[in-house]
């Protein structure tokens, strides 16, 4: 793709999430949304008249929607069970795709996708958003230039408030793990081990807890209820390749807390905090022979440090900065991770990865 034409974005499914991905579309140049798709008829004449795009680009089959030649580039936004399905016909079609996460329900599917991808290479960007809070990226340089020195441990918390009881939150697909895989997990926790893979390595084991603080609720239609079967609420500690310990937990039932993924990073000359209900600030304690008693400082972020993530995905359909891209072999390892704290919970035992 040539720099400066025009990409034409094509956006599968339109909900909540979608609402992010019109805004980060709306703060660039160079860029054209030319079709949408939902499985609802409603929702995609409404967001066709505000996005002023003619009826006949809005799709309620994905993959009419991939085949558009007036597509450049897909954006898939769709619940987790039709990730796979979307970038299965984004390979074959040879379509770039930025793909929500988790990567896909089980490493299953994520397996099957690498062959098929090994054999046809597309630009695919998995939406691991959190590489794109300043803080988060600023971290990673601090780390890369040795500032901490070797990590030794690192504790991620993720945690939500919104699936507590007092909220009585009705069932969604969010909770079925035929749609959705797993829950916290998937949702919450697959953002964690990006971000650790992001900042400290590849994970090498884990064990794990996982609990459902809530098993049914109510139908959506308010009749009745329905069982949930995914988890609530996940904790598992786990062993870096680098020989670093971490300690990971993430709970949809965490009163007080809106979205809040913090990690802190232990090394042998320093700790940083991070977390995203900051983004622009972090917290940084350094010391050595000479500073003993250095305290932690707070630190704003500078502005090279702030990076849309569309934007980041159109440098990559261009062949720019790739650095610190999610690929699909993010994706793909992501779900390897997220596979062993599931088995680990089920046998009670350390699992490798
Ligand atoms: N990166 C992030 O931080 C982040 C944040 C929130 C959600 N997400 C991810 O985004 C995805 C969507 O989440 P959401 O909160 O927008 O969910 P949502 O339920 O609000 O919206 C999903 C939309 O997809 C539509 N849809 C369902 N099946 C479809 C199909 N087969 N084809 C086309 N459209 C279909 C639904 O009608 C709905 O409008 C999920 O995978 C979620 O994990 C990522």
């Amino acid at each position: 793709m040539k720099v400066n034409e025009v990409t034409r974005f094509g956006l599968i499914g339109l909900g909540g999430m979608a609402n992010y991905h019109f805004l980060l579309l709306s703060q660039l140049e160079n860029v054209k949304i030319t079709a949408l798709c939902d499985v609802n008829e409603e929702l995609v004449k409404s967001k066709c008249e505000q996005y002023i795009i003619p009826s006949e680009k809005g799709y309620t089959t994905f993959k009419n929607l991939i085949m558009d030649p007036d597509v450049d580039a897909v954006i898939s936004i769709v619940p987790n069970k039709y990730h796979a399905e979307i970038l299965k016909e984004c390979i074959f079609y040879g379509k770039p795709v930025l793909t929500e996460k988790p990567f896909t329900v089980d490493f299953k599917e994520a397996d099957e996708l690498e062959k098929l991808y090994k054999e046809n290479p597309i630009p695919c960007m998995v939406g691991f958003s959190y590489r794109y809070v300043p803080s988060f990226r600023y971290a990673k340089k601090l780390l890369e230039g040795g500032k901490l020195g070797a990590v030794r441990h690192v504790s991620v918390q993720y945690l939500q408030e919104w699936g507590s009881a007092i909220f009585q939150v009705p069932h969604s697909w969010r909770f079925s793990k035929e749609m959705s895989g797993s829950g916290a997990l998937g949702d919450l926790g697959s953002h964690m081990v990006d971000s650790a893979r992001f900042l400290v390595g590849e994970l090498e084991s884990v064990s794990a807890i996982m609990q459902t603080i809530i098993p049914e609720r109510s139908n959506a239609s308010g009749n009745g209820t329905k069982a949930v079967d995914v988890d609530d609420l996940t904790s598992f500690l786990a062993v870096f390749q680098n020989g670093a310990i971490g300690s990971f937990l993430t709970s949809r039932n965490a009163i007080g807390f809106g979205n809040h993924l913090e990690l802190t990073i232990c090394g042998d000359l320093g700790t940083i905090n991070v977390c995203s209900e900051r983004p622009d600030e972090i917290d940084i304690c350094l010391k050595d022979a000479q500073h003993t008693d250095a305290k932690f400082t707070k630190n704003t972020i500078p502005e090279e440090f702030k990076l849309n993530q569309i934007q980041s995905f159109l440098d990559y359909l261009q062949g720019n900065n790739q650095e610190y891209i999610a690929s699909f072999y993010d994706g793909y390892e992501n779900q390897k991770v997220l596979e062993a704290v599931i088995e680990s919970s089920k046998s009670g035992k350390m699992q490798q990865i």
